[in-house]
């Protein structure tokens, strides 16, 4: 019998994060009644996530960014897919599980990936080095081991719709008012806006600006969060866009609405008309 197999049934599902007893609830210790009303949505996932509830200061960078993801209307395919799911008449979690599991390395869940670039940054700078030229070098080299594994695009730079993504420069600007507090070190601030001009070196100065992943993966990074805790982050961030479009579309008239409207056909490109044969 394996040592997981010699657990006792309470220490099955054993968590530091809920402790309950009939009229009694704690997370991470604090009682849910000294919680509600006292603590925010964002310390609430802070201290669910990390076992302690955040300074000011970090609560309201973890909310910017969470504030800032909610929902890029039906051109992007996870807010699209909640409203598409909906008028298929399932119920309004199915709508919102549909359109999370699109949230992927190259829609929505890039800051996953950005993040672990900005941490592969910061860990070839010499110890103590924080100047311009450190982190340039460091940056260039992390950006051509991408490359050398096949990997063009940047995670967290460029946008389909955006040709400057509005949301990136306010989060980059909260951030710098709170590495101006000392309450976040702003190194990934400075290795995000290097990522940047890297890339645009490398294009010939055609730039390709920090998208809402590249922004919030600034935020995830200066508060520690591990990366892949910062693609769930946008899960639920998204998942009030996803929310609010499924409910809107269910008050619709539509039944089972495709993806474009059904006079408009795509384009077949397969072979012309033949016979079985026989
Ligand atoms: C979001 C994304 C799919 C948009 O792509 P797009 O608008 O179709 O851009 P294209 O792939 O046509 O790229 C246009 C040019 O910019 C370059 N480019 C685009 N995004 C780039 C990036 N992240 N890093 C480096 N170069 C990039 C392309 O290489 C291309 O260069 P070229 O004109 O010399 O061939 C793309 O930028 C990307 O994959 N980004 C990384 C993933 C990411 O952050 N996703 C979250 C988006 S919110």
């Amino acid at each position: 019998m394996s040592e997981r197999q010699k657990l006792s049934p309470s220490d099955w599902w054993a968590t530091s994060i809920i402790e309950m007893k009939p009229g009694m609830i704690r997370y991470r210790g604090y009682a849910i009644e000294d919680l509600i009303g006292r603590v925010g949505f964002a310390e609430m996932v802070y201290l669910l996530t990390r076992g302690e509830l955040p300074s000011k200061p970090a609560a309201k960078l973890l909310e910017a960014a969470l504030v800032a993801a909610v929902d890029h209307g039906p051109q992007a395919p996870s807010i699209a897919i909640a409203r598409m799911a909906m008028t298929c008449g399932v119920g309004i979690n199915n709508a919102m599980a549909s359109a999370t599991n699109v949230l992927g390395d190259v829609h929505g869940g890039a800051g996953e990936q950005c993040v672990e670039l900005f941490n592969a940054v910061a860990a070839r700078l010499p110890e103590g080095a924080r100047d311009a030229a450190a982190i340039t070098k460091a940056v260039t080299e992390e950006i051509e081991a991408l490359a050398a594994r096949g990997i063009k695009h940047v995670p967290g730079f460029g946008h389909r719709f955006h040709h400057l993504d509005p949301r990136a420069p306010r989060i980059l600007s909260l951030v710098d008012e709170a590495a101006k507090e000392g309450a976040v070190s702003g190194l990934f601030a400075a290795i995000g806006r290097t990522v940047e001009d890297v890339i645009a070196q490398r294009r010939g100065g055609k730039r390709v600006p920090m998208n809402i992943d590249g922004a919030t993966g600034v935020v995830f990074a200066e508060l520690g969060f591990p990366p892949p805790l910062c693609r769930g982050l946008f899960v639920l961030s998204r998942s009030v866009g996803c929310l609010a479009h499924a409910w809107e579309e269910s008050q619709s008239d539509y039944r089972n609405k495709g993806p474009i409207p059904r006079d408009q056909i795509w384009t077949y490109t397969g072979p012309g008309p033949r016979q079985v044969p026989e």
